[in-house]
Order: structure tokens, then sequence, then C-alpha cells
């Protein structure tokens, strides 16, 4: 009988416990396109998943994560062809389904896409969820009237996955990108991905303890939330937007309504997980047009099975620089 090697978290009280493991074949579930799977990525909510926090999983034991790059195997009923390059991101594989940290999936093809051509496999998956949601938000700031000669664009969490991405993107649009980081050690990093400055997280903060600013920012990636989402929203100029999707530094907001009521500013929230198949075709288009190559390979680093287990913690610390591949064969 077939064997395939995966990430088993097993359950026992209230421990997870993740391990490497050869299964059957199989013990995969239910699904109509079978994948052999060949990179996966490491993104915040899979070092939630392999922790066993934030109620993601529902059922164990379970295989996390929650993108995959692979070749179709077997297409089932579905329109891809044997041999096909495949995307899944999102679709809540990894936390409600079996996901990438496998050598092979069973997957309903509406969750898979033909990966881009003019992407390697490994630029995909440094693409990802993480980078998938940063070009979300890039798109949302351009709806949203801000365009490369508006002014700067803040991006916080700036050292993290979208973080990382999104300040390649907009500098390689032609954006002056002020990336917010709470690691000052990143500086030349994320200066080399293209942001023309550097502040800190207290800088940003700081701002939060009025409702107005002088208008300083014509946008923002936000991927952290609470207080520091709360000192940019005062600071973005008169029908300024900001691109809001992640919780990094916490889910609350304590604001006023003032920068919407006397700036017209907008909140744009962005979700990766459900987004329409005419979204996703969208969005890696325009990463594999956008996105600089040569910056996404630098923000990249490879690990195998047994270290995304390790990395789990170090993600959610927000110890983690840039993207992480998981190389499933590794
Ligand atoms: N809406 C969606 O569909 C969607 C999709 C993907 C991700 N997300 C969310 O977006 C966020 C970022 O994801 P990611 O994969 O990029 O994670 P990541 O690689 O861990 O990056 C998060 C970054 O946020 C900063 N940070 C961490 N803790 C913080 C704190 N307490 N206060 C302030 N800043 C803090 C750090 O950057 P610095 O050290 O540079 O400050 C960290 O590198 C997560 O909350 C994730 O769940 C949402």
């Amino acid at each position: 009988m077939a064997e395939f090697q995966a990430i088993l978290l097993e359950k026992s009280g209230e421990i997870v416990t993740p391990s490497v493991q050869t299964l059957d074949v199989s013990r995969l579930p239910d699904g109509e396109v079978t994948v052999r799977i060949l990179y996966s990525t490491l993104n915040y909510k899979d070092g939630l998943v392999l922790k066993g926090q934030g109620g993601l999983v529902r059922n164990y034991p379970h295989i996390p994560g929650i993108d995959l790059i692979g070749i179709v195997e077997d297409p089932g009923s579905s329109t891809f062809k044997v041999g096909e390059r495949v995307i899944s991101t999102g679709w809540r594989v990894g936390e409600v389904w079996w996901g990438g940290y496998a050598t092979e999936a069973k997957l309903k093809s509406e969750w898979l896409v033909k990966a881009p051509e003019g992407l390697s496999d490994i630029q995909c998956m440094a693409i990802g969820t993480a980078g998938f949601t940063a070009m979300q938000c890039v798109l949302a700031l351009e709806a949203n009237g801000v365009v490369p000669n508006s002014g700067e664009v803040l991006v916080t969490g700036a050292g993290g996955g979208v973080g990382s991405v999104a300040v390649s993107i907009l500098a390689g649009l032609g954006y002056e990108v002020i990336a917010v980081s709470g690691r000052p050690h990143l500086e030349g990093y994320l200066k080399d991905l293209g942001a023309k400055n550097l502040i800190t997280r207290e800088e940003i903060s700081e701002l939060g303890k009025r409702p107005l600013q002088s208008e300083r920012f014509a946008g923002a990636v936000d991927t952290v939330g609470g207080d520091i989402l709360a000192g940019v929203l005062p600071a973005i100029k008169y029908k300024g937007a900001a691109a809001i999707c992640g919780l990094a530094g916490g889910a609350g907001l304590k604001t006023t309504v003032i920068p919407f009521i006397l700036r017209g500013i907008t909140m744009a929230g962005i979700d990766s997980v459900m987004a329409p198949a005419e979204e996703r075709t969208k969005v890696w288009s325009r990463l594999a047009m956008d996105l600089p190559k040569d910056k996404l390979d630098a923000t990249t680093s490879i690990a195998g099975l047994q270290d995304a287990i390790k990395m789990a913690d170090e993600i959610l610390a927000g110890q983690v620089r840039g993207r992480t591949v998981i190389d499933v064969n590794a």
C-alpha cells in the first residue's frame, strides 16, 4: 500500500503534539483531486495550528499547512490535467481540512488554481497566503485611489511574511514605503526590499493618543492591529485608505471615528481565506507581474517538516523574518 509523509497533530487532553510520520494513503480524507505536494509554507496561522491555539482545528488527528503547491496525480472528474502544477491557499485547508505539511493531499477542485507562469514552485510558496494577502492589500489601496504618487504608504509588521512582501510589491510599483518594525536590526533588510525609511512600533502607537494627527500617510497596509493600527488611522491623509489584514499585535482596536468623518478615510478589510475564484486569478496574475522576483527570493528561507515544528513558537513570537518555504520532501 502506498504511503506518504506528513506532520500529524495528535491531541491528548488539552495537549496537541506534532510529529513527522509515515502514513498509509488510505488515511487521506475524501477529495476529488489527488495532488503530490512539493512545497508548503510557514504562516502565522500555521504557527497557531501547530501549537493547537486559536481554535482553528476542529478534529484530530490533523495535518496542518494552509498553503501548498504540487502536481496533479489524479484529477478525478475535475478539469485539471495529470501533471498540472496547482496551488491551494485558504479555504480552511490546513485548519478544517488536511493540509500541505504532507507529500500527498486530496482536495476539492474549487480550492485549486493553476500555478501562474513565470513563478517557480518555490516562489509560489514564498508568496503563499502571506504574499497573496499582501497583494490583496495593494489592490485594495489602488481601488481606494492610493497610487504611487499619493505619498508615503506605511507597512506595519514589515519584517513578517505579509509585511515583507507588501514592502517589496509597493516599492516595486514606485510607492514611497515606510516600514514599521519592532526589530531595528531589520533596517538593512527592509531597505533592500525597497523601504525608504524604518520607524518604530512605539512611534506609531504614540500617534494613537490623539484622534487626529497631521496628515502624513496616503495609505497603509496593517498586519498588526491593536495599538499600532490605532496609531496609523489618525495620521492617514484626507481620502486615504488603510488595508487591514492582521492581528499579530492584537485583535482589539481602540480608536475614534474622527479620521473617518473629518478626513473621509477608508479601512478596507482583507480576507484571503474565502476569496472567490476570479479574485484569486487576478491576485496571482498581479503577483506574477508586479512582485520583484529578486526581492522575493531575498525574503525566502527553506526548511523541512521537522523545522516547521520547531519554528511554530518563533513565528508566533514575531521572530521569523520574511517567508519560510517548507520542502515537504526534506
Ligand atoms: N486576513 C487574512 O486573510 C490574512 C492572511 C494572512 C495573514 N493574516 C494575518 O496577518 C498577520 C501577519 O501574518 P504573517 O504570516 O505575516 O505573520 P508574521 O510573519 O509572524 O509577521 C507578523 C509581524 O508582525 C509584527 N508583530 C508581531 N507581534 C507584534 C506585536 N505584539 N506588536 C506589534 N507588531 C508585532 C512583527 O513584525 P516586526 O518585527 O517587523 O514589527 C512580525 O514579524 C497575522 O495576524 C495573520 O494572522 C491574515
